[in-house]
């Protein structure tokens, strides 16, 4: 399966500068409009037939900052296109991206049903070399997988005559800065057991590694594995931190003072050390589930990613159980002003946010919420309709307007510096429920109102 390549900038010219990507999500589009910037002819296939009618008709479907203007550009140079035909992307390129989803199965195991109907759809149209870069996170050993089903569908074909490669090269970016990430990535990680891919993907993305050296070259099994060994690990430092916290505010000690004296040791600095009420979207909860049950499917116990895991769902309740503390235990009735519906703040992204766990709690406790977020607003009235449960305001101002409280729950910059004053007067009661940690206690205190955040001394 090997490419019979003496001339890989022949190759490389021939058919690189031409890339196909699989999956107009958060990696595919991000990877696709980079790609475009740097002179590359992207073809972009998404069986979301709607989402392809909408970027072809220019509208961006998720929020990404920087994004838009990337993809507008780069189609109006004609190098960026979107169909929802396989075979133009494979005809179009020497290159494929696999950029699908990969959520999680019933048992938290990634479900790669995506991945491998877009292997068969390579196999089904390739007429000449592929080399298919895996980008969607995976399991480890899915390279051999998608190996397999392509090769499989050539010999249905009758064309075994066909050669292809397949590279693991997982993306590290980030919902929120994902065009900066992708720009200029931290390292590029590219799993292949072959010398001639390599060299072919050098030559690609030689326009991202031109400050230093970031390319990282190993075996496919590895690079699989440090995709997931790298959310896993962040999914730990955050939940440390969280455990941390709730054992502050029992001990009286102030987990924000606690992470500034921890953080300036070198050893630990401070990224991802901030507690909160748990991490959330597309990829910490279902990487660290699926590291979880592949451990399992070789006989390994993760009795520290199964704690992870565990202590995260926890958190993510805290925020509820500190309200419900705080009316007594009866939240009916009671109208809760919410700022923050995104998981984080720069997306729109709510999947498995912090805000539909308390949300849901709201609701089941009598209560209704009235909630702003600069992003998220279109998604979650996609998500739970109209209702009145959930009010959707124009600004976070209108979210106070008859509440009987507060809550934060994404850090966007636009929270950070309220008027306390009009909080104060706003709210039936004057208190305010802190997910991230944005205040000094000291100043919201100062203005009269009551406050209760994540292991900052003053507990509920
Ligand atoms: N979102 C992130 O921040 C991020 C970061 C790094 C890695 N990842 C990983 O990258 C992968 C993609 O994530 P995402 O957030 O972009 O997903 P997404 O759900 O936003 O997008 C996936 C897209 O793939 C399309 N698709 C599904 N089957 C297809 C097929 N057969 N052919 C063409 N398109 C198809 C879907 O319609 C959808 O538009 C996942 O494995 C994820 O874990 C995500």
């Amino acid at each position: 399966m090997m490419l019979p390549l003496p001339a890989v900038g022949g190759y490389f010219k021939v058919f690189c500068m031409r890339i196909g990507i699989f999956g107009t999500g958060y990696v595919g589009l991000v990877q696709a409009a980079v790609l475009a910037e740097t002179g590359y002819s992207v073809l972009c296939v998404d069986v979301d037939a709607s989402k392809v009618a909408r970027l072809e008709a220019g509208e961006i479907p998720i929020y990404e900052p920087g994004l838009e203007g990337l993809v507008k550009h780069n189609r109006a140079e004609g190098r960026l296109k979107f169909t929802t035909q396989a075979a133009d992307a494979v005809k179009h390129a020497g290159i494929q991206y696999i950029a699908v989803g990969t959520p999680p199965d019933e048992d938290g195991s990634a479900d790669l049903k995506y991945v491998l109907a877009v292997a068969e759809s390579i196999a089904i149209h390739m007429e000449s070399h592929q080399i298919v870069i895996n980008k969607s996170t995976v399991p480890v050993g899915t390279g051999d997988k998608v190996r397999a089903k392509i090769a499989e569908t050539l010999k249905e074909r009758g064309r075994e005559d066909l050669t292809f490669d397949v590279v693991s090269n997982p993306e590290f970016l980030k919902e929120g800065s994902a065009v900066g990430d992708c720009m200029k990535p931290d390292r590029i990680v590219i799993g292949t057991n072959s010398r001639e891919t390599e060299a072919v993907m050098r030559e690609l993305y030689a326009p991202f590694n031109r400050n230093h050296e970031k390319i990282i070259v190993m075996d496919v099994r590895s690079a699989e594995m440090t995709k997931y060994a790298a959310n896993c690990m962040l999914a730990t430092r955050i939940t440390f931190m969280n455990e941390m916290a709730n054992l502050a505010e029992k001990l009286g000690a102030d987990i924000e003072q606690v992470r500034h004296g921890i953080g300036s040791d070198p050893r630990i600095g401070y990224h991802f050390i901030y507690p909160g009420i748990g991490y959330g979207g597309s990829c910490f909860p279902k990487d660290v589930r699926a590291l979880i049950q592949t451990a399992k499917a070789v006989g390994y116990e993760t009795t520290l990613l199964n704690a992870v895991e565990n202590r995260n769902n926890t958190q993510k309740t805290v925020l509820f159980n500190k309200l419900n503390a705080y009316f007594g235990g009866d939240l009916k009735g009671k109208v809760i002003a919410l700022w923050g519906l995104a998981f984080k703040p720069n997306t729109d992204d709510m999947r498995e946010a912090p805000s539909r766990v308390l949300m849901e709690a709201l609701w089941e406790a009598g209560a209704s919420v009235r909630a702003f977020d600069p992003e998220a607003m279109q998604e979650a009235e996609r998500v739970y309709g109209k209702s009145d449960r959930l009010t959707l305001v124009e600004n976070k101002e209108a979210a106070l307007e008859g509440a009987d409280a507060l809550a934060i729950v994404t850090e966007w910059k636009a929270f950070h510096a309220p008027d306390f004053a009009r909080i104060k007067n706003t709210l039936r009661e004057p208190a305010i429920f802190d997910g991230r940690n944005i205040y000094d206690p000291a100043v919201v205190a100062r203005h009269g109102i009551d406050y209760y955040a994540i292991g900052r001394g003053k507990t509920i």
